[in-house]
């Protein structure tokens, strides 16, 4: 990691950490449900979806600092993703960024409240960004179409309905695409237009984060198996009944469709001039531990 690309990162990830630690704070009757929203929120996920929409608005010529609504709206919709990704009745998963499960401390009822005031609230932050009314419309429209029942909740119904069955590998593109690329797609293309994106530079956003949202799950999948349950703050080993990309093509084949697809994510990025971050982050990201 050249300490160019580290400074950068830690600039965008500390920003975004001190604007969702304002969030929530009231003092009102439903205290608890800020509580639970906060225990999730704050505890310390990588912050990949906002660093990506910051990297994207910059490039694409505007302010990353008035992006900060878009970039927290977009964790907070990532955030309440893996409450109910995690919940007994989804993949019933005890730890989460390093820490019990939202509905292990809160109760089931509480995490599923907590999800839903984070989904809710991120639409609510999106739309106070001091930005054009026209960019926020054309922001809320990606976000709620990503993460709606034609991105990620769609690919967690195709997840969910593929469990202990035998799909082909198509299918299971699918499901990556939608369950985890959405939101990835959603934070680039967010980004680059509360930047001013050309028509040229979102379609290329697109192209990159479909390759590297794809990416990110096959690393996901193979962390499940190879990861250390400590570093990843959730425990592996977890996805027997899945159809993950590692039951398609084991650990040395995802390792190549990683490569493939971040090969096409850095020629997607040949549009814009400044690409050192992201070349970086892309190379980072195919090799996670975490
Ligand atoms: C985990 O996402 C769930 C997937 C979509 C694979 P991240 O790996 O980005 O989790 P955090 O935000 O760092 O906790
Ligand atoms: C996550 O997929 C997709 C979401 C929409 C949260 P996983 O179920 O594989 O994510 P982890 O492994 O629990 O983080
Ligand atoms: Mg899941
Ligand atoms: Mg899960
Ligand atoms: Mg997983």
């Amino acid at each position: 990691m050249s300490r160019e690309f580290e400074q950068t990162l830690k600039q965008y990830q500390t920003a975004v950490e001190s604007y969702l630690d304002g969030c929530f704070t009231q003092d009102r009757p439903q205290k608890r449900l800020f509580e639970a929203m906060r225990y999730s929120l704050l505890a310390g996920g990588k912050r990949i979806r906002p660093v990506l929409l910051l990297e994207f608005c910059r490039i694409c010529g505007g302010d990353w600092q008035k992006a900060m609504p878009f970039a927290a709206a977009i964790e907070m919709v990532h955030t309440y993703s893996l409450i109910h990704d995690d919940l007994p009745c989804m993949d019933n998963d005890d730890y989460r960024r390093g820490r019990l499960t939202n509905h292990k401390v809160f109760g089931e009822a509480q995490a599923v409240l907590a999800g839903d005031g984070l989904l809710t609230a991120a639409f609510h932050t999106a739309s106070m960004a001091e930005a054009a009314p026209e960019t926020i419309v054309k922001i809320i429209g990606i976000l709620s179409g990503c993460a709606g029942e034609l991105g990620m909740v769609g690919g967690q119904q195709l997840d969910i309905e593929g469990e202990n069955q035998h799909l082909s590998e198509e299918q299971v593109y699918t499901i990556h695409r939608l369950k985890t690329g959405a939101l990835i797609a959603a934070a680039c293309r967010m980004g680059a237009t509360a930047g001013g994106a050309s028509p040229e530079q979102l379609a290329a956003a697109r192209t990159y984060a479909e390759a590297i949202g794809l990416a990110f799950q096959i690393r996901d999948d193979m962390l499940d198996v190879l990861g250390d349950a400590k570093k990843l703050g959730k425990a592996t080993h977890v996805d027997g009944n899945k159809n993950t990309f590692v039951s398609l093509y084991g650990l040395e084949g995802c390792r190549e469709r990683i490569a493939e697809e971040n090969q096409k994510a850095l020629d997607a990025l040949a549009v814009f001039d400044d690409r050192t971050f992201l070349t970086e982050l892309t190379a980072i990201l195919a090799s996670r531990e975490f």
